[in-house]
Formats: structure tokens, sequence, C-alpha cells
């Protein structure tokens, strides 16, 4: 049990023996330092319950609480808030207990969920844009967050690989293709031909229609048609494979929106039999006539013409997971403007009967410096390729800078590292649903809340680690002895990972896991500042590398868990 989790139940029995409820303990790290560790507001909230003064109620909850072997006694400050201070040898107990426990302090849910994670899920023949980038850094790292608290997750890439943009991808195949870019790099050459196409059909109501054609054809099976669907599909696929395996991204599942082609007309044919769905002016539609928010926004399951839509092939998703994987849960990983359209498809869902937790785990843009939706220099989606191919570069500038004699081949692994992480920490450390802007040279700064700054702090423990080597000093873990305020302040950050990584499931918002990590690294590099670690001697020089130790394996783990990687030297 976490020290945290141990003082919550301390004080849960504490209320159930002064007669209060015992499910109003809640323990946090305290908000203010400056009056204790932990704090509690057990007794503003079971005084408010029940009209009574907040801190009576706190002093009949401190004459039934027993604490004396983790804490100083506990105080009363303010509205009624119970404030810990941990005892120094109450703390060197814990972090001793997480330095041997193998998983950091990490204690896995007692029920472990089904989780499904769909995310990434970018179009073919359609370049990503910084959408589809946000939700493969965001999904990745909840996947690799919830299964490290044992959830069992099922990450699954929905690409849209069956849409209306298949008319004009396959005409310009037929008139346009230039084989040779689809060799070098068939992404590009695929959205070339589709805003070609799109392009020329603006003035062009013949084109327009022998497009649509090519699309029902498409529909219909044609051969032809059908092939190229297959090569262009394929060909993205091999360009997203390697975008991946750079990001070290990879899923469970590849069902793109294709795959569920068969299930749509018949799902719509039962949902209108079981008098889920109507027939409204051609078309059919699901209303919710008793919901204040979606009353005037039915969900269009298909269209007049016979075509099926977004929100249906997501019912059919929906249906196919619920019999494969039987989730507790699905979560979406996609940008903000889909609200409306998950609000329709799980109050859809709920109609046919589905149960699971659907979340839409939604979040907003990056911007450009002109705080507008981020576009490259043209006006274009940025695509993710190019992005990343460019953090790279820019980090093997800073890193040829910094560390000028480090062989080349280590100068371009450390900048692949870096200029990965720096992205992807940029991302993950904003609130998910704020906008953001873009910017290298905040990201790629190895001041401030930042991944280079991280990786840094892990480098430099790792850097202590060869010096005690090369000086014939032992480095196997002992004993934590804390004495020191500095070893105080870092002992505490280091003994709170495992309760973050449960906070950040509960919202997914590994923002929080990001906060946690620069305040795990600024408070090493105080205590580095303030307590000799090489330069001291016996029990205490063990103890404190054993220390630094611990906060580098949270580092490398915390940053894993936001799919960063660290460098051993940079
Ligand atoms: N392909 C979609 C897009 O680019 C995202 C799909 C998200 N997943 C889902 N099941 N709808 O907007």
């Amino acid at each position: 049990m976490s020290l945290q989790s141990t003082l919550t139940s301390r004080v849960a029995s504490a209320l159930q023996a002064a007669g209060f409820d015992e499910s109003l303990a809640g323990v946090t790290p305290a908000a203010d330092t400056r009056f204790g560790d932990y704090q509690t507001n057990a007794a503003m909230v079971a005084a408010k319950a029940l009209k009574k003064n907040p801190r009576e109620v706190a002093a009949s909850i401190l004459s039934h609480l027993r604490v004396e072997d983790l804490c100083e006694v506990p105080t009363v400050a303010g509205a009624g808030f119970i404030n810990f201070k941990v005892l120094d040898a109450a703390l060197s107990e814990t972090l001793n207990g997480v330095r041997g426990d193998g998983r950091l302090g990490v204690i896995p849910v007692a029920s472990p969920k089904t989780i499904i994670i769909d995310f990434s899920s970018p179009n073919v023949a359609k370049p990503m844009h910084v959408g589809h980038i946000r939700s493969t850094i965001l999904g990745d790292s909840l996947a690799r967050i919830a299964r490290r608290l044992g959830h069992r997750v099922v990450t699954d890439n929905h690409i849209g690989d069956w849409g209306t943009q298949f008319g004009k991808v396959i005409h310009g195949w037929k008139h346009l293709l230039n084989r040779e870019a689809l060799g070098e790099a068939p992404i590009a050459e695929l959205v070339r031909l589709y805003r070609e196409v799109n392009a020329a059909e603006e003035n062009d109501p013949t084109l327009k229609e022998t497009v649509r054609h090519e699309l029902v054809k498409l529909q219909q099976g044609d051969p032809e048609n059908l092939e190229i669907w297959k090569q262009a599909v394929a060909l993205s696929w091999k360009e997203f494979e390697r975008l991946y395996g750079l990001l070290d991204i990879s899923f469970d599942e590849r069902l793109g929106e294709s795959f569920y082609n068969d299930a749509l007309a018949p799902l719509v044919e039962r949902l209108l039999n079981e008098g889920i769905a109507e027939k409204s002016e051609g078309a059919v539609c699901v209303f919710f006539r008793e919901s204040p928010e979606l009353e005037e926004k039915p969900c269009l399951i298909r269209k007049s013409d016979g075509g099926f839509l977004y929100a249906t092939t997501d019912l059919a998703t929906l249906e196919y997971r619920e019999q494969r994987w039987k989730p507790d849960a699905v979560w979406y990983v996609t940008g903000a403007p889909q609200q409306l359209h998950f609000e329709q498809v799980f109050a859809t869902a709920r109609r046919m009967g589905v149960k699971t937790d659907l979340r839409h785990i939604a979040f907003g843009s990056i911007l450009g410096d002109d705080r507008k939706m981020m576009k490259t220099r043209s006006g274009e989606n940025v695509e993710l390729g190019g992005l990343l191919a460019e953090a790279i570069e820019r980090a093997l500038t800073v890193v040829a800078g910094k560390n000028p004699d480090l062989p080349e081949e280590e100068q371009e692994e450390v900048a692949r590292i870096i200029g990965l992480g720096a992205v992807k920490y940029a991302d993950l450390m904003q609130h998910r649903l704020t906008d953001y802007v873009f910017s290298w040279d905040k990201m790629l700064s190895f001041q401030g809340n930042t991944a280079p700054y991280l990786q840094n702090a892990y480098v430099r423990i790792r850097s202590i680690f060869r010096k005690a080597e090369a000086e014939g000093i032992s480095t196997a873990v002992a004993t934590i002895v804390i004495a020191d305020p500095a070893e105080r302040a870092l002992g505490l950050q280091i003994i709170q990972f495992g309760e973050v990584l449960h906070t950040v499931l509960e919202d997914q918002r590994p923002n929080l896991l990001c906060l946690y990590l620069y305040e795990l690294a600024d408070r090493f590099h105080k205590f580095y500042e303030a307590c000799p670690v090489l330069k001291s001697e016996g029990a205490v020089r063990s103890s404190r590398l054993t220390l630094a130790g611990v906060t580098a394996d949270i580092l490398r783990e915390g940053l894993g868990l936001l799919g960063i990687q660290v460098p051993e030297k940079m």
C-alpha cells in the first residue's frame, strides 16, 4: 500500500470511530507544502453534511486518528484541513519499499478492465494532419499507462480506408498517375491526385459526375477500381507503418472502415425493424426526442441516395468490438470537433442496448505562430512524416552544438531520441483540451518543462553512476536514509509516482504525468546541489546514490509511459 493510501485508511477508521461517514476519507498531497506533506478535507465535508463546525469535527477526528508511526502530530489549518507531516523514518521506509519492489511503487488496479483505445486513425490518400498527430501521441500514451496499471488494453487503428475520397483518387490514378512519384512518396502522390481532381472538378459538372461514377463502381465491386483501391490502401499502410515504427507505436488491431462495409446495410435494416431508427425524407435517422441536447440533432445513418455515413460505420464497429472483445470501455481519441458525432453514436448505442463505458477523449488543436490551425507555408496540412524529420534534424543541430565530441553515429541516435521526444512531450504536457502553439525553440529547449530537460536529468544521473563506477565506488542498491530537507523533498516526490499514474488515467490526462516528472527532475537538481553524492561517504553516499538511481528509474519509466525514450549520453 502507498503511504497516501495508508493515511487514507487511517483517516477512514478515525471517521468511523468518531461517528462520521468513513467514505469521506480522502488524503491528497498537500497543496501548500509549508503546512505539511499530505492533507485531507474530510472534516470539512463531514461538517457540511451534518451542518456542524468543521474545526470541531476535525478535532474529534484527530482524537481518534492513530498515525504516530507515520507522521508528526497532525494539525488543523484554515477552514478545517487536517495536515500531515511525514516522519523522516516513515519516508525512508516507504522509499526502501519503492526501491525494492520492482514496480517503483505502482500498484495495479484491483479490478482490471478491458479497454479498447481507438486512436491515430488517419485517412488513406490524405496526409495525416495535426489532429491525427495528437491522437497518435495521446492514444499511445494512454494505452501504455492503462497497461502499466494492469488493464487489458486493445489498441485499434480505425483508419479511413473507405470514403468519398476514393472517387477522386481512382479517377486521378487512371488519368494522372506518376508511377515514379508513387514509388518514392506514395502518400504524397495519392494526395496530389486527390487535390488535382478535386480542383478540376470544381468548375466541371461532367467531371464531377464521372468521379462520382468511379466511386459507385468501387462500391459495387468493379474489379479494376477495387484493385486500384487495394493498392492505394496498401501503399498508405506502408507509409503509416514506417511512421509508427519511427514513433515506436504499435496496434493490436488495424481494422479500417472498409472492414465493416458488409455490416452496414443489415445494421440499418435491423435498427429500422427494431424501431430504433426511422425513415425521414428518404433518409434513415435515429431521433433523440427526449434529449434536450440532441433533440434537434438526429443521427443520420443512411442518406436518401442509399449511402452510409461515418456514424453508420462507427455503430457497426462498436457492435463488432462488443462481440469480439466484450470491453468494459471504449475510448475514442479524436479532436474536439467530433464531439457531436460521438454524442450521437453513443446515444444510438445506448438505444441498441450497449452498456459499455463509451468515451470521446477529445483534444484541442495545434496552432501555428498566427494562432490559427497549424498549416504549412503554402497553406496545406502539415504532414507527420515531414514534421518528424524536421524534429530530428533540428535536434541534431542542438546535439552537435552541445556535444561535438560525440561520434557522429551516436549524435544521430541521440538526435532521434531527443527530436521525437520533444514533439511528443510538447503535445502531452498540455492539458489535452487546450489549443497550443507549436514552437520548435520551446520544445527543444533544455530549460523548462520540456523533454530535453527531463532526458538531461536522466543523463546526469547516469553520468554520476558512470563516474562512481570509474572511481571504484559501489553502486549497488542500498538502504535509503532521509536526513536533509532536499532529500526529503525528492523522496516525497518519488513515492507519489504510483499515485500519479492512477490520477492520470482517471481523466485521461498525461499532462499530469509530465508535470510530475518535471517536478521530480527539479527536486533532483535541488537535491544534487544541496547534497554531495560522490563526495560524501559510507552509508550516506550509498543512500544518496540509491535515491538518485530510483529517480533515474522513474524518469525513464515515466517518459517511457509517454512513449519517450532516454539516451544514456547527450
Ligand atoms: N478517420 C477519422 C478522421 O480522420 C478518425 C476516426 C476516429 N475513430 C472512429 N472510430 N471514428 O477524422
